[in-house]
């Protein structure tokens, strides 16, 4: 068993939010296991939650190390219409589960565009945000990963620089309660995202940017960009100043320096 595992009884309060909410102490991903839900035809909003990961994935192909003693769990949200700035949802999330995790950090947490959340430059959670059609339903699928308690030889493991919550708590909380706050804090900012868009998210993204003002390089796997950081505009897309002017970008990720570590996969926690 995992050192705190999870019991159904003490998700009480968000018990209510959903139409299941599925425990388990080991799954390949819970992404995965959304995706599989929503082709076999799963209605309603949906909470899956591991103890551990087997096949835990990050964003852009890379594995996401899941010990026993991180936070992994994934929300499917339904929804019946074309969704609109789909990939601004990411930053919605990133906002959301920041917002749930200063409930007890006691330093403050910043984003990385577009949805990884970082302490002192450490990367302390991390969202992959999926899309998944099934009949006239489009489902996004948000995957959240927060480092919750480590041990120093499972960060030491990991090719870039992380920390964990349990370092900026002043007592590490329940993880159920951790668990209650963001699926609280992420329901309701998808609804007012929904009805309002992003805007109303911008200046809270731009406050939190660890980068804004600074140089960044943007890499979408394929192609590289640099120039400073100017933050965020309405619909979420990272502007960026060069030599060439200022330039919109919708897609990538700010590129975070990996740690020089011999014998590691390409991982991410
Ligand atoms: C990233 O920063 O690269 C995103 C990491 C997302 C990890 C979470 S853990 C729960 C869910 N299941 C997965 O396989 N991935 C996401």
């Amino acid at each position: 068993m995992s050192q705190y595992p999870i019991g159904p009884n003490s998700l009480d309060q968000i018990e209510p939010l959903f139409s299941q909410i599925r425990l388990f102490k080991e799954i390949d991903s819970t992404n995965d296991e959304a995706r599989r839900a929503i082709k076999s035809g799963v209605s309603g909003i949906n909470l899956i939650i591991a103890d551990s990961q087997t096949g835990g994935r990050g964003r852009r192909g890379r594995t996401w190390v899941s010990p026993a003693g991180g936070l992994y769990m994934s929300f499917i949200f339904p929804f019946q219409k074309d969704l609109i700035q789909p990939q601004a949802l990411s930053l919605v999330a990133a906002i959301s589960v920041k917002n749930s995790l200063e409930e007890w950090s006691m330093t403050p947490i910043k984003l990385k565009w577009p949805n990884d959340l970082l302490v002192e430059g450490k990367k302390l959670a991390g969202i992959l945000l999926e899309l998944e059609t099934s009949g006239k339903n489009n489902h996004v699928v948000f995957g959240i990963g927060v480092n919750y308690l480590l041990t120093v030889d499972q960060k030491v493991k990991i090719d870039r620089e992380v920390t964990d919550l349990n370092e900026h708590a002043e007592s590490i909380p329940a993880r159920e309660r951790v668990i209650t706050k963001i699926c609280i804090d992420l329901l309701n900012n998808v609804r007012e995202f929904v009805g309002e868009g992003f805007a109303p998210f911008k200046s809270v993204w731009n406050e939190s940017d660890h980068y804004l003002g600074s140089s960044v390089v943007v890499s979408d796997g394929k192609s590289q960009k640099s120039g400073i950081s100017l933050g965020v505009n309405d619909g979420a897309e990272l502007i960026i100043e060069s030599d060439s002017g200022k330039e919109l970008i919708s897609s990538g990720e700010i590129a975070f320096g990996l740690r020089e570590l011999v014998g590691t996969i390409n991982c991410d926690t």
